[in-house]
């Protein structure tokens, strides 16, 4: 080996490094995500040397320069970013392979191009042309987008140099490489090099750069992870490949509030921006069935109203099958065992199948109430009036306890045509009555089940 070269293992998972080869990662527990990279010392030093000419300064020294925020006019997508693009920052778009990355970004250029914003687009993963077919799709685009193929930086630095566009897309972050370091494109060093140059590129230059990521499962390529600190804003793009809607979720952000979500469809003609969640969700929700009922979750600021389904039947095995698709799996098992302990329900042999209708993921504990009445509805095999709604967080006692920004859920479910509203009995004080709807509030599960029975 080169005088200067060592060789480090890295997660490919949590970035760890490690002098040695180790089955599961002592970071994120993973296994088998150790991979062999060759690191130039000599290399990574060069970025780190001191500089004699570092200034430092006070708060009152630094000038503000009026920083407007950039309007995409896509508003799901400002929402997330906290209210538009800030000039300068660098934004992690990360999500699976094919679930609309490319298309969603492209859309921000074709919108940000007919402002007159000069935007550049680096793909290193598809042919000019792809990009035309996909851009045909879409529709009309303005001269001030320009494209570009390449993935060696050193040649994207030169361009960006000279151009000086206002904004940047890198597609992705996984196909860039350094010349400098020796590992493939995609391993965790040449990853992080690349955000590392573009962190450079956006801060000293000003100029607004996405990064596109790919995250993907058996750590053969980088995952966004080891990137999350690096950046500014972390976005996810999230949804099921078979259904048509997509979520944008934040989940870091220097400039705004995370947990925002945009919602989009994919449709023959790029993404669309779905303006009513609540609507898009409730559809097709199927009429007079036992084990299902609408709840209440807040994403951000925005209150989402969402079918949660269930399916109890008795098992035939010792140990009762259960799977949770959009709610978490430990939640449902606990919110088993309350109904089994404070109902008496035989919930221990039976098998039990929860599922929020569309796809959707929802971690909210104020969706407790709804997973314990579809539960119960089924076991009952009693259906409830589709007219209902509900939402309040269960207790191990099986009280339903305080959830906040009752009042906008509430007035959602009256906008949406609901009448009745089960919610927290502690809640009631900070609702106002709406005309249209009737509130019933409950102290614990038991009460709660009788409002439906
Ligand atoms: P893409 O943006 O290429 O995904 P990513 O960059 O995250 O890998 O999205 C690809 C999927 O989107 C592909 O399955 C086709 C679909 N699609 C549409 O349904 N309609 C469209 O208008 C476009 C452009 C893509
Ligand atoms: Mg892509």
């Amino acid at each position: 080996m080169a005088k200067g070269k060592t060789t480090v293992y890295f997660c490919q998972s949590c970035g760890y490094e490690s002098s040695k080869w180790m089955g599961q990662c002592p970071g994120c527990r993973e296994w088998n995500t150790f991979v062999e990279e060759i690191v130039d010392k000599k290399s990574s030093a060069k970025t780190t040397g001191s500089r004699e000419t570092a200034k430092i300064v006070t708060l009152k020294q630094i000038e503000m320069s009026k920083q407007q925020r950039l309007r995409t006019q896509i508003q799901e997508f400002d929402r997330v970013l906290g209210g538009g693009i800030v000039p300068g920052s660098l934004v992690l778009v990360g999500g699976d392979p094919g679930i609309g990355k490319s298309t969603l970004l492209l859309q921000v250029c074709q919108k940000l191009s007919q402002i007159s914003r000069k935007v550049l687009y680096i793909s290193g993963e598809e042919s000019l042309q792809q990009i035309k077919i996909r851009s045909e799709r879409i529709g009309t685009f303005s001269d001030s987008l320009t494209l570009l193929c390449e993935t060696n930086l050193a040649d994207i630095k030169n361009v960006i140099q000279r151009e000086k566009p206002e904004i940047v897309i890198i597609d992705s972050i996984q196909t860039m490489y350094s010349e400098e370091i020796s590992s493939a494109p995609g391993s965790v060093s040449q990853v992080r090099e690349a955000t590392a140059s573009f962190m450079q590129i956006a801060k000293g230059m000003g100029i607004t750069v996405f990064i596109v990521g790919h995250v993907t499962k058996e750590g053969v390529v980088a995952g966004p992870r080891v990137l999350e600190h690096m950046v500014d804003t972390v976005l996810y793009f999230e949804g099921d490949r078979h259904a048509a809607y997509r979520i944008l979720r934040g989940v870091k952000n220097r400039f705004g509030s995370t947990n925002e979500i945009g919602v989009f469809e994919m449709c023959g003609d790029g993404l669309r921006e779905v303006q009513n969640p609540s609507e898009y969700m409730l559809n097709g929700k199927p009429k007079g069935a036992s084990g299902s009922i609408v709840a209440c979750s807040i994403e951000g600021t925005r209150p989402i109203l969402l079918e949660i389904q269930a399916l109890v039947c008795h098992s035939s095995f010792g140990i009762p099958r259960r799977t949770a698709a959009g709610a978490d799996l430990n939640r449902v098992n606990l919110l088993m065992a309350v109904l089994e302990k404070r109902q008496g329900l035989p919930m221990s042999s039976s098998d039990a199948y929860v599922n929020i209708a569309g796809g959707i993921r929802m971690t909210e504990p104020a969706i407790d109430l709804g997973i314990v009445l579809a539960l119960v509805s089924s076991y009952q095999d009693k259906a409830i009036s589709d007219k209902t709604i509900c939402f309040g967080e269960v207790g191990l006692s099986g009280e339903v306890r305080a959830v906040n920004m009752v009042q906008q859920r509430v007035q959602e479910a009256e906008k949406l045509g609901f009448e009745k509203c089960i919610l927290p009995k502690v809640c009631l004080d900070s609702v106002k009555e709406i005309k249209g709807i009737q509130l019933i509030g409950v102290a614990d599960v038991r009460e709660a089940i009788r409002c439906i029975g």
